[in-house]
């Protein structure tokens, strides 16, 4: 099990203390959420997976408005935080393939944990728009209703499906992420504004 740098605590105050909009902290915890549930569900090390979860988006305070450096300014915040390479990596690798990032534009994810983390954050949107859509509520969520949205791609339009579909290369389908992740979602509901 690889040595963090920093504690989960330290991270989220890191992260609040850049540059966000009320959605950003959000996301990141959801991600965190979802990533320690299909370690588990892997049996893998669900604090190193979370916490890849949690930080993966770590320069998007100083790109947001220059996405070609998203992800590449990401190696160098973690880097100086004391992050290996290989977690810098997998970090980096949810820019792979991404038209407007240049650097990673030609470049593949070919492990189980890219493939995770991508189709993770990416599926956060979907959900939170759902449960927005419910009146903030997920606590009564289900897989068959977040089907449906899936399949309506006019829903949450700017989150990408195939992108979500990558969750098939780590052997598990697209209704057992959802399962999984609406349930991880509605153990943080109280921290992500959610009821
Ligand atoms: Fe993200």
């Amino acid at each position: 099990m690889p040595d963090m740098p920093m504690t989960r605590n330290d991270a989220v105050e890191f992260l609040k203390g850049m540059d966000q909009q009320p959605a950003d902290m959000n996301h990141y915890l959801e991600t965190e959420a979802i990533m320690k549930a299909l370690a588990r569900r892997f049996g893998e090390d669900s604090e190193y997976w979370g916490m890849l979860g949690l930080l993966h988006d770590v320069d998007w305070a100083s790109t947001r408005d220059d996405i070609k450096g998203h992800c590449i300014k990401a190696a160098e915040i973690l880097g100086q935080k004391g992050f290996d390479e290989k977690f810098i990596q997998i970090v980096q690798s949810h820019g792979y393939a991404h038209e407007e990032i240049p650097a990673l534009k030609d470049k593949q994810r070919t492990e189980k944990i890219e493939h995770a983390l991508i189709a993770a954050e990416t599926l956060t949107g979907i959900i939170y728009a759902y449960a927005l859509m419910k009146g903030k509520k997920i606590s009564n969520m289900e897989v068959k209703g977040l089907e449906k949205k899936f399949k309506d791609k006019s829903f949450a339009a700017k989150c990408n499906r195939e992108l979500v579909k990558e969750i098939e290369k780590t052997g598990l389908t697209l209704n057992e992420l959802f399962e999984l992740s609406i349930n991880a979602l509605k153990e943080i509901k109280g921290d992500i504004g959610l009821e």
